[in-house]
């Protein structure tokens, strides 16, 4: 399958990992690159210049595919060293950035002048407006069904994605829910060029995550996501679980007058705790509503070979039956 989305990063499928805090690590980056998609590890999993250096390094090894690194920008009292990051991308010959959280304007300079192309993931089409017109290539259109950060506007992808299809220029991707060849080949039908998962690749064979998270995910249903932190202005969605039940106990409770510290035992620190020891009642960790799709744990080149070729049957035989 051709489309811009594939062109523009030199991959065989329009099919892309988003970013993923304690997740995006080589082995899952290279798996997604060597199946024919765009792997992206995580920047600020990896937190310093060196390390981050040193897990490109190690996927440079695993794969000789194009793979990407996300860029979270996020408000925070002690910022990372983000422009020391950025010089270890660019040092490091990456050649795609997905950038997200924030407007990425400051830092298009430098990667473009390194021939770094850049997909900055956006929940709003005002937003998707001004990264094409800051000179972002790409964007990736993150509707409300997302695991994550869906922003504050509350619009599902069976709008916002024709709504963005109808004012951009530069190609998008679909993110937001999808999981199979159905959610690719609506997305293309709705405007997008290619999608962005996150839930459904953490339910892979290769996902570098405690066996619990895989099996949480398989149980899940679509029902079972909750959105917190809302009053923060800082929603994300998250997979339900004691931790959480907790977290939203305290958001009932104090209402507006929540602080971000009230809730510091139910946010803070969690990824590890869920990712790495599989203690799935720590918290809150971002999943998608997606998760009520998910059914197995197949490799991920099962999974992209799986969708790849559902979509030519549905494109094929189920759509062009239903022209003819
Ligand atoms: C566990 C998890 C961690 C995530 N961490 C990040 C992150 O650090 N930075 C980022 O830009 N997006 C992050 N995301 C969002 C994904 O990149 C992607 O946009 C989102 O998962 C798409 O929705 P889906 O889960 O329905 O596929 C995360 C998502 C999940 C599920």
């Amino acid at each position: 399958m051709k489309t811009r989305i594939t062109e523009l990063f030199g991959i065989e499928h329009p099919i892309i990992q988003g970013g993923m805090h304690y997740v995006g690590f080589a082995e899952m980056a290279s798996a997604v690159s060597n199946a024919g998609g765009l792997g992206i590890i995580t920047g600020l999993t990896q937190g310093t210049p060196e390390k981050l250096a040193a897990e490109i390094a190690r996927c440079q090894q695993m794969t000789d595919k194009p793979f990407g690194v996300n860029m979270t920008f996020l408000p925070s009292v002690t910022p990372p060293d983000y422009p020391g990051l950025m010089q270890t991308i660019i040092d490091s010959g990456i050649k795609v950035v997905e950038t997200a959280g924030n407007n990425p304007a400051e830092w298009l300079p430098m990667l473009k002048e390194a021939d770094i192309k850049v997909i900055h993931k956006c929940t709003s089409v005002r937003h998707s407006l001004k990264a094409q017109q800051i000179g972002c290539d790409a964007v990736s259109v993150d509707g409300f069904e997302c695991g994550g950060h869906p922003g504050e506007d509350d619009v599902t992808n069976y709008i916002l994605l024709p709504r963005a299809a109808d004012e951009l220029d530069i190609p998008f991707v679909a993110s937001g829910g999808q999981a199979d060849a159905r959610s690719l080949v609506a997305s293309l039908a709705l405007g997008a060029e290619g999608m962005n998962m996150g839930t459904r690749f953490i339910a892979t064979k290769e996902a570098p995550v405690h066996g619990n998270v895989k099996q949480a995910l398989v149980a899940a249903s679509e029902l079972d996501t909750r959105l917190v932190m809302r009053s923060l202005r800082n929603t994300e969605r998250v997979l339900m679980n004691p931790g959480v039940e907790r977290l939203i106990e305290k958001e009932k409770a104090l209402g507006d007058a929540l602080k971000f510290e009230d809730i510091v035992e139910e946010v803070a620190g969690i990824y590890p705790k869920i990712m790495v020891d599989g203690e799935m009642d720590a918290g809150a960790w971002s999943c998608g509503m997606v998760a009520g799709l998910i059914y197995d744990i197949p490799s991920v080149d099962e999974l992209i070979s799986r969708i790849m070729s559902e979509a030519d049957a549905i494109i094929n035989d189920r759509l062009r039956g239903f022209a003819a």
